[in-house]
């Protein structure tokens, strides 16, 4: 599953699954722009990661939300690089859990903010760049989530933004396809990452009764699918929503 000498971005790097995407992506020889909202917390994922060209990784910061922000992280990139990533994972998504009588309209729009527009502005700005560098192969990988598939209580904002990005995936996957870059979607299930240390106890409980393999998913099961994603094996997936779930 070799990615030697690619280049890679991934919003989220900071923590969980964007961090641990980093680290699967190195491992298989890619060059690795981590991008997070905190600088640290990139810093951090950045000492970790493997090497294995002259090439360094790269710590980025950036507000996924912000156009501003994500125009200056891939002009930084191709400035450093001189080339735009062929790899692109949008693993930054944040929660405000709520019931829907008590939603504010701030915490509804931040994680729309976040988690939808933070994807279309990271998916446009660097397709762009791809499809202008005459990028043969690219893939680009999105973050939905399982829950988004079927609601859960408390997430009205969340399940709308994911399953929306999952839209935006299909969408994209039309558009830019005829221009080699493949856009696919991952959809985890619980995963065990700072996200889900906000959730009760009680609700965590009722999940693993409903995942057969008994067990939360860890970072390091998704980071496998999105490299798979990320790489020529996964050559003609396009399109598609995956579900890493452990088959809740
Ligand atoms: N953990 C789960 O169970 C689970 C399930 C389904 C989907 N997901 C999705 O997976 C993705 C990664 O989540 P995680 O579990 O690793 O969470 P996490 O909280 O561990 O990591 C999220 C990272 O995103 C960064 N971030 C937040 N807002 C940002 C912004 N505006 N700009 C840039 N970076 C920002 C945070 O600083 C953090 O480093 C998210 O999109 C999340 O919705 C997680």
């Amino acid at each position: 599953m070799s990615l030697a000498g690619r280049l890679a971005f991934v919003t989220g790097a900071g923590s969980g699954i964007g961090r641990a995407t980093c680290f699967g992506l190195a491992k298989e020889g890619a060059i690795v722009v981590a991008a997070d909202k905190n600088f640290i917390a990139v810093q951090d994922t950045v000492d970790i990661l493997p090497k294995s060209t002259s090439e360094h990784h790269l710590p980025i910061e950036v507000s996924v939300e912000n156009l501003q922000d994500v125009e200056n992280a891939l002009n930084k990139t191709l400035n450093i690089f001189s080339r735009p990533p062929v790899v692109i994972v949008n693993a930054a998504g944040i929660t405000r859990d709520n019931f829907i009588s008590k939603l504010s309209e701030s915490d509804f729009q931040q994680v729309l903010d976040v988690n939808l527009k933070g994807t279309f502005l990271i998916l446009k700005t660097f397709a762009n760049a791809m499809v202008q560098g005459q990028v043969q192969q690219g893939s680009i990988i999105n973050i939905g989530s399982v829950v988004a598939k079927f609601g859960n209580i408390g997430q009205a904002n969340y399940c709308a933004s994911k399953a929306a990005v999952d839209l935006l995936t299909k969408v994209s996957s039309k558009e830019f396809g005829r221009m080699g870059i493949r856009v696919n979607t991952v959809l985890p299930g619980m995963i065990e990452t700072q996200m889900i240390k906000s959730v009760p106890d009680k609700v965590k409980g009722k999940f693993l009764e409903m995942i057969p393999l008994g067990r939360f998913g860890q970072a390091e099961e998704i980071a496998q699918v999105i490299t798979f994603l990320a790489s020529d094996k996964s050559s003609y997936i396009n399109g598609a929503s995956i579900e890493v779930t452990g088959g809740l």
